[in-house]
């Protein structure tokens, strides 16, 4: 599985945590930013990820700000990204589960870093149930178009 990750200002420690987890668990990433602690603006940092994940180029993203909101909301924007937004473990499998996003926003300002490698560890190891959940996803599509 391939990730592209990135981080507003807000989100910059955070990320380089999430970075570590990835290298401990062998996971292939690309990152995207930023590389100094800069005010920046969140979309554009939400962009590379959300359209490498709707291109096929990245099987998954995720996107870290001060509260993971702003990032959330850019991510969803593009055609073909699930983004949620998760600060506990029970919707990071929940949002797998049931939704199959293929991003993950997290805030740097809201959780610690112990509970967001939980939460990325679990997002990553979690699999789509399929079944009546694939019918909502077909919906969504159908919002999309
Ligand atoms: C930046 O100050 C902050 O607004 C941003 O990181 C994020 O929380 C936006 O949703």
């Amino acid at each position: 599985m391939k990730i592209a990750i990135s981080s507003d200002h807000g989100g910059n420690k955070l990320r380089q945590e999430i970075i570590q987890l990835l290298e401990e668990r062998g996971v292939e990433y690309e990152d995207f930013g930023p590389k100094t602690d800069e005010s920046v603006d969140y979309p554009d940092y939400a962009s590379p990820v959300s359209e490498g994940v709707a291109s096929g180029q990245f099987e998954r993203g995720i996107l870290i700000c001060g509260t993971g909101i702003g990032m959330s909301i850019a991510a969803n924007k593009v055609k073909g990204v699930r983004c949620a937004l998760v600060h506990d473990v029970f919707t990071a499998k929940a949002t797998r589960e049931h939704n199959d996003t293929n991003v993950l926003a997290m805030g740097e300002r809201v959780i610690g870093a112990g509970l967001a490698r939980e939460i990325v560890a679990t997002w990553l190891n979690t699999e789509f149930e399929g079944g009546r959940h694939a019918r909502r996803l077909e919906k969504l599509h159908e919002l999309e178009n």
